[in-house]
């Protein structure tokens, strides 16, 4: 897969996927406003009304769209999604902090172009509260990691990684604070890439050049 160079020239329509503060969201979103990621987020869609990134986007003018899957069967939930990022005519998709994992419409929808950020190195320590897990288990250094997303939990071919050394002594919410500062920088800087250099996925290696 590569960046051709008239898709580079215009802006890529991305759709960012929430469920809570959405941090990560804004960090994509100063990027693209100051021209450091070719591209423009058209759509943040959200399965919690009451995200606290849900308000921010609404008052940055965003369009969003809320839809709480709680009493939906995954697959209607994941259909209305679907529907709005087309109604968007969204090429890529975010997840940035988004509590569910996809099913295999969305995921077949975009192949190779929706991409997750996930605040350990993986494959070590997947799913929920990672700095944490990674914190209790005594790393000596940690990280955060942005991959493709596939059809299981965190699982996707590796993009990028950013580590440091833990500071003897730290606290866990040290640690995911941490975390948080490397993650704001390199989900930007990994989307940039991406829209940028030739890439390929070779089995589960992504490799760029
Ligand atoms: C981040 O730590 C991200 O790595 C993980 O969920 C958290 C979301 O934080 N997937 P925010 O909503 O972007 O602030």
């Amino acid at each position: 897969m590569s960046a051709s160079p008239e898709r580079t020239a215009a802006k890529t329509r991305i759709g960012v996927l929430i469920s809570g503060r959405g941090s990560n969201l804004f960090a994509l979103q100063e990027a693209c406003a100051r021209g450091d990621v070719p591209a423009e987020i058209v759509v943040v869609i959200s399965n919690q009304q009451d995200a606290a990134g849900v308000a921010k986007a609404r008052e940055q003018g965003i369009p969003v769209f809320v839809l709480e899957h709680r009493g939906l069967r995954r697959a209607d939930h994941e259909q209305a999604i679907l529907l709005e990022l087309r109604r968007h005519g969204v090429e890529w998709v975010c997840l940035a902090g988004y509590l569910r994992i996809l099913g295999r419409d969305l995921v077949e929808a975009y192949p190779e172009r929706i991409l997750n950020i996930h605040p350990s190195l993986l494959p070590a320590f997947p799913g929920l509260d990672a700095q944490r897990q990674a914190w209790e288990y005594g790393v000596k250094i940690a990280g955060c990691t942005v991959h493709l997303v596939d059809h299981g939990l965190d699982s996707g071919p590796i993009v990028a990684q950013s580590s440091f050394v833990v500071p003897e002594g730290i606290g866990s919410q040290e640690l995911a604070d941490h975390v948080l500062r490397l993650e704001h920088q390199l989900y930007p800087a990994t989307m940039r890439r991406l829209l940028t250099e030739n890439w390929a996925v070779e089995g589960r290696r992504l490799v760029f050049g």
